[in-house]
C-alpha cells in the first residue's frame, strides 16, 4: 500500500482545534479563523506555525494516530486506536505476517494492519457491500498494482481464498456463524480477534466456541481516559469514547485438542467461573 501517510499533515491549535490536511488535494483549507491555501500549507516546516486573523496553529506530519481519528472518512464504525494497538499485539502481528479481517468497513483496522505487516506481508480484507469496498480504497489509497492489501468484495459465508493465515480479526455483526470457516483458513495454532459492541454478543460467541476446536484466551475491553496536560489542574478530560466494544481473542487449535467431557452449555471449555484467564498466574510454577 502506498504511504497513507505522506503528504498529510495535521494542523491543530493545540486545544480543540484538530484538522488533518492532504496536500495532494486542491482547494484552501477551512479553519476555525478563516481560510489558507494547500500552497501556502505546504510551504510550512514540520513542527512549524501560523497564524490566520491572530489565531495561532501549528503544523505536524500526520501519524497514524491523526490519520484515523482525524483523517479517515467514517461510512462506518471503525476500530479505534486504544483497541486496534492491543489487537496487533494479541494478534502477534508483525512485518511479513499474512492476516485478514472482515470487514473492511471504513478501513480503520486495515490501515494499522497493514502498516505492522508492512511489504512482505499481506492484507486480506473482505466486505460486503461495494459502496464500502471503494470508499476504503480511496480511503487508503489503494491502487491496482497494490499487492500488501488486498479487499475481496464478499460475504465471508461465501469462503474464504486463503489459508494457512497467521491471524484473522472479525469486526461484523454475527462473528459467531464464521468461526468455523475461519478455522479453516487459519494455520494451526493461529489467532483469532472478535470485536462485538455488546455483551450479549460476548455471550453468542462463546457459547458458539464452545462447539469448535479453538481456545478462548482472552475476553477484554479497554479503557482510555485521556487527561487535560495542565500541571497547575492536572485533570481528566470532560468527555471521552465511553464504549467502543468487547475484544475476544482465540486460537486455533487440533481438531479434538479440546474435547472435554464435563464442558457444558454454560462453561465454554469446561472452565470454572473462578479460573483466572488463561495465561496469567501461572508464572510461579516452575518446570522440574
Ligand atoms: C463495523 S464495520 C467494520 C469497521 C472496520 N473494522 C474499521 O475499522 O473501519 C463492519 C463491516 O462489516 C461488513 N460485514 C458485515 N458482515 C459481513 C460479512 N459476513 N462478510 C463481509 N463483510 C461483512 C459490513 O458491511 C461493515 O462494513
Amino acid at each position: 500500500m502506498e504511504d497513507l501517510l505522506a503528504d498529510r499533515i495535521l494542523v491543530t491549535d493545540l486545544a480543540r482545534f484538530r484538522r488533518v490536511v492532504d496536500l495532494r488535494a486542491s482547494g484552501s483549507v477551512g479553519l476555525p479563523s478563516g481560510h489558507i491555501s494547500r500552497e501556502e500549507l505546504a510551504k510550512i516546516p514540520a513542527g512549524g506555525t501560523f497564524e490566520v486573523r491572530d489565531k495561532r496553529y501549528y503544523v505536524l506530519p500526520c501519524d497514524m494516530h491523526d490519520f484515523i481519528m482525524d483523517g479517515l472518512k467514517r461510512n462506518t464504525q471503525i476500530v479505534y486506536p486504544k483497541d486496534s494497538g492491543y489487537i496487533l499485539i494479541k494478534l502477534d502481528i508483525c512485518p511479513g505476517r499474512r492476516v485478514a479481517e472482515a470487514g473492511t468497513g471504513s478501513g480503520a483496522l486495515t490501515a494499522v494492519f497493514s502498516r505492522a505487516v508492512g511489504p512482505e506481508g499481506r492484507v486480506y480484507s473482505y466486505e460486503q457491500d461495494i459502496g464500502l469496498v471503494n470508499h476504503a480504497a480511496k480511503s487508503l489509497r489503494l491502487g491496482p498494482e497494490d499487492r500488501n492489501v488486498v479487499i475481496r468484495h464478499q460475504g465471508l459465508e461465501q469462503g474464504i481464498h486463503e489459508e494457512n493465515l497467521d491471524a484473522f480479526f472479525l469486526d461484523v455483526r454475527d462473528p459467531w456463524k464464521l468461526l468455523s470457516i475461519v478455522y479453516d483458513a487459519l494455520k494451526p495454532g493461529g489467532h483469532l480477534g472478535i470485536l462485538v459492541p455488546t455483551t450479549n454478543q460476548v455471550s453468542r460467541v462463546l457459547l458458539a466456541f464452545n462447539k469448535t476446536d479453538y481456545l478462548v484466551t482472552e475476553v477484554a475491553e479497554i479503557f482510555l481516559r485521556t487527561y487535560k496536560a495542565v500541571p497547575a489542574r492536572l485533570r481528566p478530560m470532560d468527555r471521552m469514547i465511553g464504549h467502543t466494544g468487547y475484544l475476544v481473542f482465540a486460537r486455533r487449535m487440533q481438531p479434538g485438542a479440546l474435547s472435554r467431557p464435563d464442558a457444558g452449555p454454560e462453561s465454554p471449555l469446561g472452565r470454572r467461573d473462578d479460573d483466572g484467564p488463561l495465561g496469567y498466574g501461572d508464572q510461579d510454577i516452575e518446570d522440574d
